[in-house]
Formats: C-alpha cells, sequence, structure tokens
C-alpha cells in the first residue's frame, strides 16, 4: 500500500491536535506538512500549536508552515471561549524548540501540488479555508491536480455552532469557503452532523489515558479540558471530537457514510452567513459538488482512535 500524501491545513485546536497525531500514527498517510491558519486563536498561536502536536508526537521533523493571519476580506474571529487562551488549553505545554518553516504556507501548497504527480495530494483542512483559497485564486494550476479534499466545516441537520446558522470554519471565512466548495475539486464534508455522533464519553477518554503514554495523557486532559464547552452547551455527555473524523476517513472510510450532493456557501445574508445549504433531499438541480457525510461508526471510530495513538 502506498502511503497517502496529504497536506493537513489547521488552527489547533485541541482537536485539530488530535487530528494531526492521527495522522502521524498511521502508516496509511504520508503527511508533506502542516499548514496553519487563523481560527480558533490568532496564527502566532496556531503555528506554535502545531509545532507543539509535532514535538509531542516525537516527530520534530514534520515541516510546519505558518498562512494566511486573517479571513480573505473579513475580521477574524476566534474561539477561545471554547478551546482556550493559547488554543491548546488544559495542561500546560513547554514552547516547542523545532523551526517553524521560512516559507509562507500558501506558497508551500501551490509549490507541493506543482511538484508531486497531478492527482496524489490530498487536502485536509480543518479550520478555516483561508489558505486554500488564498492558493486556488493564486495559482489556478493547482486546482486540476489536487487528488481531493476531505475537510471539516459545516453542518445541516446540526444547523450551526457559532451563530444559529453556521458552523466555525465555515464562518469564520465564508468567501474562502465559497472558493473551495465552486472548484470542481472532488470534496468529502465532514460536518457537525457527524462529529456530533461521536462525542467523548468518559469510557472513550479513559481508554485514552490507560494507554499510559505522554500522548494518551495529553489526549486526555485536553478532551477533558475540550469537553466542558459542549457539555454545559448541551447537556450531553461528551463533546465532538470534530477534526480527527477527516484523518479517520482516510484510513477508514467504511467508518462513514453520506451523500453526494449539492453544497452552497451562504455569504451574502448576516443572519445566516456561512450557512452550509446543502440539498441533502435532492430539491434542486445544483451539481453535486461534496460528498456529504451523514453517519459515522463512532464505536469504530474512537476504536481507531484509540489503537492509532497509542503507537505513538
Ligand atoms: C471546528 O471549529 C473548531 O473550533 C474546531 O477545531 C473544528 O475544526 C468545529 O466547528
Ligand atoms: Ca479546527
Amino acid at each position: 500500500m502506498t502511503p497517502r500524501k496529504i497536506i493537513i491545513d489547521t488552527d489547533p485546536g485541541q482537536d485539530d491536535a488530535v487530528a494531526i497525531l492521527l495522522a502521524l500514527a498511521s502508516p496509511e498517510i504520508d503527511l508533506l506538512g502542516i499548514t496553519a491558519v487563523a481560527g480558533n486563536v490568532p496564527l502566532p498561536l496556531t503555528e506554535k500549536n502545531a509545532r507543539i502536536v509535532c514535538e509531542l508526537a516525537g516527530r520534530p521533523d514534520v515541516r510546519v508552515f505558518a498562512g494566511c493571519d486573517r479571513p480573505l476580506s473579513r475580521p477574524l474571529v476566534t474561539a477561545e471561549h471554547v478551546h482556550g487562551k493559547t488554543g491548546l488549553d488544559g495542561p500546560q505545554m513547554a514552547d516547542p524548540t523545532m523551526p517553524l518553516q521560512d516559507q509562507h504556507a500558501v506558497d508551500f501548497i501551490i509549490q507541493t501540488l506543482r511538484e508531486e504527480p497531478s492527482g496524489t495530494v490530498t487536502l485536509v483542512p480543518v479550520g478555516p479555508l483561508t489558505n486554500i483559497a488564498t492558493a486556488f485564486q493564486r495559482a489556478p494550476d493547482i486546482i486540476a491536480r489536487v487528488r481531493e479534499i476531505v475537510l471539516m466545516g459545516g453542518a445541516y441537520f446540526a444547523v450551526g455552532n457559532i451563530t444559529p446558522a453556521a458552523e466555525f470554519n465555515i464562518y469564520v471565512d465564508p468567501e474562502a469557503a465559497k472558493i473551495v466548495f465552486a472548484a470542481g475539486v472532488p470534496l468529502v464534508v465532514m460536518p457537525l452532523d457527524v462529529t456530533h455522533k461521536a462525542l467523548t464519553t468518559r469510557a472513550r477518554i479513559d481508554a485514552f489515558r490507560a494507554m499510559g503514554t505522554r500522548v494518551g495523557d495529553m489526549v486526555a486532559a485536553w478532551t477533558d479540558f475540550f469537553e466542558r464547552f459542549d457539555m454545559a452547551k448541551y447537556g450531553s455527555e461528551g463533546a465532538p471530537l470534530h477534526d480527527p473524523c477527516t484523518v479517520a476517513y482516510l484510513i477508514d472510510p467504511s467508518l462513514f457514510s453520506g451523500r453526494l450532493i449539492n453544497v452552497e456557501i451562504e455569504t451574502g445574508s448576516e443572519l445566516t452567513l456561512g450557512m452550509t445549504v446543502a440539498d441533502w433531499w435532492g430539491v434542486t438541480d445544483r451539481p453535486k459538488n461534496a460528498l456529504f457525510i451523514g453517519d459515522i461508526d463512532a464505536e469504530g471510530f474512537y476504536a481507531l482512535l484509540a489503537e492509532r495513538l497509542a503507537r505513538l
């Protein structure tokens, strides 16, 4: 099996951190680089957090690039209320010593897609889509070279988390999302509908802790911190672990099911800005542009996570 080449575009974020760890723990994945974007917290923190996570995994060799520090045409909205002041609140972490790459993340994305054989690189965005949209705008020739985009963002049945109508990643940069969803690249979307079906329960967090490793302890502590917000908000027994669903899909797509549908991004309305208008029921004849995931084998997903993270 040839490992699948991916770039993770991210705004860590505790759940982003778990997505990165899952990729680094999995032989099916060849992580070409991590591109940081402003989102959950400002860019200087997201790029730093990405490096913290690589060092935690014992992989200071992974290349981390800093990208766009604000959305295409709006002020940045952040989510410290969910992720804490550092974006990776929970246990205290030492500052990373591995370097940040000099190259801008957007240039890295463009260069990689031009250099690697066409149709071999998958983009895995788990934050606002600013870096990806900027790369597509600046170098339209790369669009046809992307194998697939597997992203976390949007919602249909779950509607919204940052506003009543919109999911955070899409809401922060709806213009960027519009560009990405209209690009014509094969697109797999992990919306809140799915991630809310895979909550961290006490038993699932205990399984991380029971690994008896630093990674296991860290992931347990992060999820402990991260879940307080969703438990209070939804009255649920745990929190959705959004971003690793994308990497899990690449490793084992049989854990997920969805529909190939049309998804459009709302950019005009103040009230529903960033809404992913998903034609789940096929009531329009707009072109089908996304495999919109609707269901997940939550037990299988957490079993995969536990098995993989234990390798680190
Ligand atoms: C998304 O927003 C962020 O807060 C999470 O990291 C995830 O990518 C969920 O709406
Ligand atoms: Ca994220």
